[in-house]
């Protein structure tokens, strides 16, 4: 192998890992994004804190002494719902009565008791929930 073969060998091997980078991109970046940008431990914080979501008045969630049953148990919920569902996981929390016109869920969204942003770290902590 005289050197201008060694060198086109390189030349090829740059070609081919940008080749990669790209189809990486392609094809994991929409999986992030649709993970979201929460932070799942900010999200477990305000869940679980009385003044900001406290969610566990009403849903069961691990390690919280005497959650509340009235709403649905939020580790079986989460087990139904993939990433693809991240939306309408996000409208619960938001505002519940797009599902349920009646329901006793407070809209965390459009009544500003949360913020978009401690939603999407919310909806980023319900998805820890999955199994
Ligand atoms: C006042 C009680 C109450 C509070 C507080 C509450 N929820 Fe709910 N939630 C409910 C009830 C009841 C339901 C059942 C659905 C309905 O009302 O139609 C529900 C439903 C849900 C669902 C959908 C369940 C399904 O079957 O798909 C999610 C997700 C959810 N709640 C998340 C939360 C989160 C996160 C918080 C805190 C930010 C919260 N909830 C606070 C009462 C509550």
């Amino acid at each position: 192998m005289n050197v201008m073969d060694r060198v086109d060998l390189r030349g090829n091997a740059g070609l081919w890992a940008g080749v990669v980078v790209v189809f990486f991109m392609i094809a994991v970046m929409p999986v992030w994004a649709h993970a979201g940008n929460g932070n799942a431990k900010q999200g477990e914080k305000i869940v679980k804190t009385r003044k900001l979501g406290n969610c566990v008045a009403c849903h069961y969630l691990p390690n919280v002494e005497s959650p509340g049953d009235i709403g649905p148990n939020l580790v079986d919920v989460m087990q139904e719902y993939t990433l693809a569902d991240r939306k309408d996981v996000t409208q619960w929390v938001r505002d519940a009565r797009k599902f349920n016109p009646h329901t006793i869920m407070p809209p965390f969204g459009t009544n500003k008791i949360l913020t978009p942003k401690q939603i999407d770290d919310v909806v980023a902590y319900l998805y820890t929930l999955k199994k």
